[in-house]
């Protein structure tokens, strides 16, 4: 199944839809895994091995602005910078845009705007898609719902399709060939006190992709074959950590899902490591803190910064320890 099969079977004839007469603008969070997708089942379509399930950082994400321009090539703007076509983001977001473009001679100007701290290597991917999507749907007018938006982000990013929604949010990982049922869903409960830390340990550029570093690690760590067990107990200990605001269940499950996943990628060959000594030694000092009674944990995702786990009860504590960490409320913003 193609990505071209996958939009004509959402859009129908809604794909000839004239645009309107506007600039669309439109805004998505970023999300963090608390039980990560890693290893795709089609590359294509970024069908996940497993489900995975995450938290959006509500005010935290990305603007997208759209219109059509009357020009043979697309104008794409990152923060008020132009994006370099050639470069790996700005190829794969023109093959994005290619999937929308009712002729080949349609372009678009495009503003995107985040305020994500680029250095903590939450930078744009997902948010960006799903901003996307939503700007386009408005632009011409195609009053899809956010399951079949979510479908399309996930074809320019996997964890995009998490990011149509505000909260906890599970993306199913679904059976269907062409992924009609692979796509993000609201969780209907909310946790105000929840607080996510921002550490950033280093600003070194990625070493490898994320899709590069997936298909890696499913080819060749004799791990990969425990990851769908590993996630489908992490899976549902989260909801049920969820379900009963058992904070020290959520954050145990999350730091030893995101610990399984490098261990993973540690065991992939080529070995992969996003880990920096900066990296590990943040990880002690959480350790330690735990040790001496506080409740907090971490994620890691392929980058070398963490995010922190937490209640807000803690939220001076943790700040005195982590210095110039960025702490974000995803429920009360
Ligand atoms: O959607 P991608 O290709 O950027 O991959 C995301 C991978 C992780 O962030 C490490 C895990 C996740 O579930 O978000």
């Amino acid at each position: 199944v193609k990505k071209a099969d996958v939009i004509h079977a959402i859009l129908a004839e809604r794909i000839h839809n004239a645009p309107q007469p506007i600039i669309a603008t439109a805004f998505a969070p970023t999300n963090i895994a608390l039980c990560k997708y890693w290893g795709k089942r089609d590359q294509e379509l970024n069908l996940p091995e497993t489900s995975s399930l995450s938290i959006s950082l509500a005010e935290k994400g990305t603007t997208t602005a759209i219109r059509v321009i009357d020009n043979s090539l697309d104008n794409i703007l990152f923060n008020g910078k132009p994006i370099d076509p050639t470069s790996t983001f700005g190829r794969r977001l023109l093959a994005f845009l290619d999937l929308f473009r009712t002729k080949h001679s349609v372009h678009f100007y495009i503003d995107f705007t985040s305020n994500i701290p680029l250095a903590a290597g939450l930078a744009s991917s997902a948010s960006g898609f799903a901003s996307i999507v939503l700007a386009l749907n408005q632009l011409y007018d195609w009053q899809l719902s956010l399951q079949e938006l979510s479908i399309l982000a996930r074809l320019g990013s996997g964890s995009a399709c998490r990011s149509l929604w505000n909260g906890f949010v599970e993306w199913e990982k679904g059976c269907q060939t062409n992924g009609m049922d692979s796509h993000g869903s609201l969780l209907p409960m909310t946790w105000p006190e929840l607080c996510v830390g921002l550490l950033i340990v280093n600003t070194h550029e990625k070493s490898i992709s994320s899709r590069e570093a997936m298909e890696r690690t499913k080819a060749s760590s004799s791990f990969y074959s425990l990851w769908p067990d590993k996630v489908r107990v992490d899976l549902a200990l989260i909801k049920e950590a969820i379900r009963a605001y058992d904070f020290s269940l959520l954050g145990k499950t999350a730091e030893s899902n995101a610990m399984n996943m490098h261990a993973m990628m540690l065991s992939a060959w080529p070995p992969i490591s996003y880990f920096q000594p900066e990296t590990i030694a943040a990880m002690r000092d959480i350790w330690k803190l735990r040790q001496e009674g506080l409740e907090i944990y971490f994620t890691q995702d392929a980058g070398p910064n963490l995010k922190l786990l937490f209640l807000q009860q803690d939220l001076l504590r943790v700040k005195s320890r982590f210095a110039g960490i960025e702490v974000l409320q995803p429920f009360l913003s």
